[in-house]
């Protein structure tokens, strides 16, 4: 009888080691699976800080100021295909349709352009430029020139070190006079030719533009 019990107490030891063999096994691969994971987190992690080092690299800035959302749709499709940051440049005291009306000789626009000394205060937030080599400027043409508030702009900042790409939007007349006038405002910058396009312009124009950049 002792001998049984015995043999019974050894058999049900080896059975609980053999469980506890078991559950150990167990517990380490549920641990081996956690470190893998937390590796695999810690190696996203390192990515996102080499993605951010990246995002922080130079890269390009469309800066436009639309009264009528032409010039801001080139904008967008400029943004896109350049992979750009976007900028809007806003009136303190935005331009009603009474202020754009080019056959009232009194109007605020007529009465702007009339005047180059004129400089409409910028209502959104300055931005940073550091970050920007390269620097879209777009624009309405208004009576033949540029919008007295990309005056305010381009004098706003130091575009020492930066290419600088004026393009506009306009019933039919070309950007010369305005991309000259802006480049002299500035006093800084490396102004390349600038570009005009119609309102009907098409993403692909736009693309086949940026490709000779
Ligand atoms: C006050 C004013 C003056 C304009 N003067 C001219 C002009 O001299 N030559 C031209 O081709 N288009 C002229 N236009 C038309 C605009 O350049 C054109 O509609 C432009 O695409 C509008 O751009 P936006 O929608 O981004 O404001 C003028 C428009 C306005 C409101």
């Amino acid at each position: 009888m002792k001998r049984i019990i015995a043999l019974a107490t050894t058999l049900v030891m080896i059975l609980m080691f053999a469980g506890c063999a078991a559950s150990n096994t167990e517990n380490q691969s549920k641990a081996e699976t956690k470190a893998a994971a937390a590796s695999t987190s810690e190696a996203a992690d390192t990515t996102t800080a080499e993605k951010n080092d990246t995002d922080n690299s130079s890269k390009a800035l469309v800066a436009y100021f639309s009264a009528t959302g032409t010039t801001e749709r080139v904008a967008k499709v400029i943004t896109d295909c350049a992979n750009a940051d976007i900028y809007e440049i806003t009136a303190a005291k935005p331009y009603t349709s009474a202020d754009l009306d080019y056959n009232d000789s009194n109007s605020r626009t007529t009465k702007e352009q009339n005047d180059n000394t004129v400089r409409p205060e910028i209502g959104s937030k300055k931005i940073d430029l550091e970050r920007y080599d390269t620097i879209f400027i777009g624009f309405p043409i208004w009576w033949g020139e540029e919008p007295r508030i990309m005056d305010t702009f381009v004098e706003s900042y130091d575009l020492t070190g930066k290419t600088v790409i004026p393009f506009c939007t306009s019933g039919s007349s070309s950007i010369d006079t305005a991309a000259d006038n802006l480049k002299a405002n500035a006093k800084s910058g490396d102004w390349k030719d600038g570009r005009r396009f119609s309102a009907e312009v098409t993403k692909n124009e736009i693309d086949e533009w940026l490709k000779t950049l």
